[in-house]
């Protein structure tokens, strides 16, 4: 028998070695922690199709986020939920003045200060009342008309104090328009991480439940991306940079790793992933059963987005992993 003078094994052999070459690292200060927003006050329901995740009014969202910056969670990212009878054709109460993120904004910014980065997602769909993304006009998604609905709501969301807005509604041109808006009022500061690349999923089938963001007719194919696409997403992502994004984004993570890696490779920007409520709710499924390891595949899904090239992590799991110290 030939000699082996290759053994890929020697440096498998023990745990403090496998570290020290291991390629893929995971640091919290990449994770961003996902909060759902909700009117009212002392309010914090358990989301059923999320398991550890909560809807929370702003207090009580302050006292979360304020235990979470001790656990080591420095970013995160707001989603509003109004009362059914606030949502309008328009989405108008994205913007009020009273609106719940602007609101919860001023109010984390205010007791925690730069200590967080505080992310907002930008889009109408839980504040409209056929729960799609854009203005409808004649059964169809209008596009154009969206745009100033969408910059007043990042511009709500800047004037409280975020750091970064997220659009996520996939409308052409909304980068541009809000980057303009910002900039016109003196928001040259506020950073704009675009969901640039997202997908028709039905991986967010948990998170509309939670948002209450189902569109009530149809669905998002008419914008969000086709999964069958790889090459457009590099088009997509080229658009959002041209306009002025700081952060690109993929979205979701699991599926579309090729994708995370192409961005990788052709832009010199901070990339983010999305592991999205689907995603999350599968694992936590299979260990609630007992058929996976929770920790073991939580920690094999994050190193599988780094390896891909992402730079952000923006995931449901974050508080577990760092309370149960899974990070190390
Ligand atoms: C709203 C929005 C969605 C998600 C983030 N922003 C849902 C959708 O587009 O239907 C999904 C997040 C998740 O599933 O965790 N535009
Ligand atoms: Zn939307």
């Amino acid at each position: 028998m030939q000699e082996l003078t290759r053994r890929p094994r020697r440096l498998r052999t023990t745990p403090v070695i496998r570290d020290l070459v291991a390629e893929a690292r995971l640091d919290a200060d990449m994770l961003v922690q996902p909060h759902f927003v909700v009117p009212g006050e002392g309010v914090s329901e358990p989301i059923a199709s999320m398991p550890g995740i909560r809807h929370e009014s702003v207090d009580r969202l302050v006292e979360t986020v304020t235990a979470d910056l001790d656990l080591g969670i420095r970013s995160v990212l707001l989603f509003g939920v109004p009362e059914e009878d606030e949502k309008s054709a328009d989405g108008r109460a994205a913007y009020g003045a009273d609106a719940v993120v602007p609101r919860a904004v001023a109010a984390l910014k205010d007791r925690l200060g730069d200590r967080i980065a505080v992310m907002t997602d930008v889009c109408l769909c839980a504040y409209t009342d056929h729960g799609h993304c854009g203005l409808v006009r004649d059964g169809r998604i209008d596009n154009d008309a969206t745009l100033p609905h969408l910059a007043r709501m990042a511009l709500a969301h800047a004037r409280a104090g975020a750091d970064v807005v997220a659009p996520s509604d996939m409308m052409d041109g909304r980068i541009g328009a809000i980057r303009e808006a910002l900039d016109g009022e003196g928001f040259v500061e506020t950073a704009i991480m675009a969901y640039s690349v997202k997908y028709a999923s039905a991986y967010y089938g948990p998170f509309r439940d939670a948002a209450h963001s189902a569109p009530g007719f149809g669905d998002r194919r008419s914008y969000q991306m086709d999964a069958r696409n790889r090459r457009e997403a590099l088009v997509e992502a080229e658009l959002d940079l041209e306009e002025g994004a700081d952060i690109l984004m993929v979205k979701p993570a699991l599926a579309y790793l090729d994708v995370v890696r192409d961005l990788a490779e052709a832009f010199p920007v901070p990339l983010a992933v999305y592991n999205v409520s689907g995603e999350f709710s599968m694992v936590k499924a299979a260990a609630a059963r007992g058929w996976m390891d929770e920790r073991q595949v939580v920690l094999e899904n994050l190193h599988a987005f780094r390896r891909a090239g992402a730079d952000i992590l923006i995931t449901y799991h974050a508080r577990e992993a760092l309370r149960a110290g899974w990070l190390g």
